[in-house]
């Protein structure tokens, strides 16, 4: 049994796990198979990897043996991705290494040995600069990059209620909210990295890759529901008292079951 204490942050992805799983645009990995090097173990680079679920999802779906170099800035996480196992889709060993590193700062040099570049959940918290620079050194490397679940503001929640709206549209000025100097794009992260990668003439495909949670995501419906609220009460604190009775209704429906939410995401194939 692992005496492992997980962070809350890292208990969230793990919660998130399977819903983005069953989201990520599957038909992608048709494409990323097909730009890999027939010769030998590919190299795939994960950005932001956190506890490595990219890995988990993609690795599988590809054949032979990889080596995957996973970045994140928080050397817990990487721990926790590196100590799990994982093999390809025909048993064959997965390598995984680790950089402890700031991806604001990432250059087309870091990727010279990728075959491959992956991200996930990542772009969000990147400034406009930051985009220009992870997708300036991506297309400088000029390998394939694929770059999944990246959320574009859109939140569908049934049965609907007025609120709704204006939680969404709070939510999504607090995701664009200025950290330390940094104004972060939040949703409007994805069609920068979309007009960027256009810049450097790197085609580009998308796909939605939305979450669709219903009462056998209760669990990760309510986590979802209570940092939505949260920050969207955070970035307007007006709305705090009309939010606490919405809130209570919405999670009692979540945990009978009787509410539904689509969070809309979308994928990206570069390259
Ligand atoms: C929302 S999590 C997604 C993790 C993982 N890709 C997944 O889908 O479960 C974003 C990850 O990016 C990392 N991250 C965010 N900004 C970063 C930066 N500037 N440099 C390095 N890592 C960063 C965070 O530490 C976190 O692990």
């Amino acid at each position: 049994m692992s005496t492992e204490v997980l962070s809350p942050f890292a208990v969230w992805l793990g919660l998130r796990e399977a819903a983005d799983a069953a989201a990520r645009a599957a038909d992608l990995v048709e494409a990323v198979r097909g730009r890999l090097p027939a010769g030998g173990p590919p190299t795939i680079h994960d950005l932001g990897s956190g506890t490595g679920s990219m890995l988990r999802w993609l690795a599988p779906r590809l054949p032979g043996p990889q080596r995957w170099v996973l970045y994140d800035r928080d050397p817990e996480l990487l721990a926790h991705a590196a100590a799990g196992a994982v093999t390809s889709a025909d048993g064959a060993p997965v390598t995984v290494l680790t950089r402890r590193t700031d991806l604001t700062r990432l250059t087309a040099a870091d990727l010279a040995d990728a075959d491959l570049v992956t991200a996930s959940a990542l772009l969000d918290m990147f400034t406009a600069d930051e985009v220009e620079r992870v997708v300036a050194a991506c297309a400088g490397a000029g390998r394939p990059t694929l770059f999944m679940i990246s959320v574009t503001g859109g939140v569908r929640l049934t049965p609907s209620e007025p609120l709704d709206a204006e939680i969404a549209a709070a939510f999504n000025d607090h995701q664009r909210r200025t950290v330390g100097g940094r104004r972060l794009l939040g949703p409007d992260a994805f069609d920068a990295t979309l007009a960027a990668f256009a810049r450097h003439g790197v085609p580009v495909r998308t796909r939605p890759s939305p979450w669709r949670l219903g009462p056998d995501q209760a669990e990760l419906t309510a986590e979802w529901f209570r940092g939505w609220v949260g920050a969207a009460c955070e970035q307007r604190p007006e709305l705090a008292d009309r939010a606490a009775p919405y809130a209570r209704r919405r999670l009692a429906e979540a945990a009978a079951g009787r509410l539904t939410v689509v969070v809309e995401h979308r994928d990206l194939l570069a390259g």
